[in-house]
């Protein structure tokens, strides 16, 4: 089940992803003694990883992992582990060893495959933070494409969002987690939105958290 939050706008959409994920982190350390966050790529995301930055000061026990990346060079502008370094974790003391990127300059099939085994130690993740496509896509899992059963990162060709190759964990797997937040905002996101509410099958939609979800929207989103 996934409960609607619908927010101001964009700002009050970061400040409150910054606070369900500090909360998550809070609640995964003293339990477990860590915080594995599974990170969305895209634009909407920036502006909480860069409140994380500012008001989070032990990142001790802080594992970050990507739910999907774009199959470019390492240091391309276009990749989401590049928005990432940029907006959060360049920005504070995190051990280099708990930032998970997917490899995914080894192409679609290797990084696919090298992600999984990094996975096989992690699941079930402690929050995985997912944005929205126009056309109702998250992560790398866009509508009508299909991809083997079985496999917990999957492969992606012939994207409709370029890059054309990607990498992304399935939807069981973004599925595989204690908390899940989608993060949406502005008028580009209000068709999506209403295909989801009306209750179409698109991938975000697929997606089904073990525990129930948030999707954090603001007004411009809302149809
Ligand atoms: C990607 C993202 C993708 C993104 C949506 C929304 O690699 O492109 O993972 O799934 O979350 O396309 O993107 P914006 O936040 O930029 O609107």
């Amino acid at each position: 089940m996934m409960d609607w939050t619908l927010l101001e706008n964009a700002e009050r959409v970061a400040q409150t992803t910054c606070l369900r994920i500090i909360d998550a982190a809070s609640e995964a350390v003293a339990q477990r003694g860590r915080f594995s966050l599974v990170l969305a790529g895209g634009r909407t995301p920036r502006m909480s990883y860069e409140l994380l930055a500012q008001q989070v000061s032990d990142w001790g026990r802080w594992h970050l992992y990507f739910g999907d990346e774009r199959c470019l060079p390492a240091d391309h502008p276009e990749r989401n582990s590049l928005m990432v370094a940029q907006s959060l974790s360049s920005m504070v003391p995190i051990p280099t060893a708990q930032i998970h990127p997917i490899p995914a300059e080894l192409g679609p099939e290797q990084a696919a495959r090298r992600y999984a085994e990094t996975l096989k130690a992690v699941l079930p993740f402690d929050l995985v933070l997912l944005g929205l496509g126009e056309d109702g896509h998250t992560a790398s899992l866009f509508p009508g494409q299909n991809h083997p059963r079985g496999l917990s990162v999957v492969p992606v060709h012939n994207a409709p969002k370029p890059p054309p190759d990607r990498v992304s964990l399935s939807e069981t797997t973004l599925g595989n987690c204690r908390h899940l937040i989608f993060v949406v905002t502005g008028e580009g996101k209000q068709l999506a939105v209403r295909r989801w509410r009306r209750g179409e099958d698109l991938p975000a939609s697929r997606i089904n958290p073990t525990k129930g979800g948030e999707i954090l929207i603001d007004r411009h989103a809302l149809p």
